[in-house]
């Protein structure tokens, strides 16, 4: 059965692929992929940790304010990162990806950020792939839930949700390390 089912998909595979080459001169703008092509691979789940590291501090911080008020408070300060991201809290350990991307303060009346951002990982099965996140993240809660908003590579198609904790906080410098749990549906 699994053989068969193999065999139809190579030869759907085959078919498209060579009713495409067999009019290279005119671009097909859009068209409907058949079930059995999406069906080819399953859905999966992948859980990934990992510590993520905002460092304001020092000669090479990895995150800087790009844009913001004068103003006291923090409404509209927007920061540029291209923060580390390692297996253990400390950052001397591996290091499997960045996170980057955008966070602004995005509330008049909390410390709560709007995150645009991508991790991109560099190990293992997942190096070169990646994970698009946008979301709200009201920096004083425990745990807060991002939605994850889609992938690359290993990624694609992905949907699920990260949830950050902070584990260490310097309110001289600014600088966070920040627990990321990570559960992501992909193909
Ligand atoms: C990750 O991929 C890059 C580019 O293909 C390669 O240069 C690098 O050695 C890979 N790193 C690991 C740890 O596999």
């Amino acid at each position: 059965m699994a053989s068969l089912l193999k065999n139809t998909f190579t030869i759907t595979f085959y078919f498209i692929l060579l009713s495409s080459l067999s009019n290279p001169s005119h671009g097909v703008f859009s068209e409907e992929l058949s079930e059995a092509i999406s069906m080819k691979r399953m859905e999966k789940t992948t859980r990934l940790h990992f510590f993520f590291h905002d460092i304001h501090s020092g000669k090479t911080p990895s995150a800087i304010k790009i844009a913001g008020t004068s103003d006291p408070g923090f409404f509209g300060d927007t920061y540029m990162m291209d923060n580390a991201l390692t297996e253990g809290q400390d950052a001397s350990s591996k290091v499997v990806g960045k996170a980057q991307g955008m966070y602004a303060f995005a509330a008049q009346k909390e410390l709560s950020l709007l995150m645009v951002l991508n991790y991109e990982f560099t190990q293992g099965d997942f190096n070169g792939s990646s994970i698009s996140v946008l979301g709200r993240n009201p920096v004083m809660m425990d745990v807060r839930e991002m939605p994850i908003v889609g992938g690359s590579g290993r990624f694609r198609y992905a949907t699920g949700y990260a949830l950050a904790h902070t584990v260490w906080f310097d309110s001289k410098t600014g600088d966070a390390i920040v627990e990321y749990n990570v559960y992501v549906k992909h193909y």
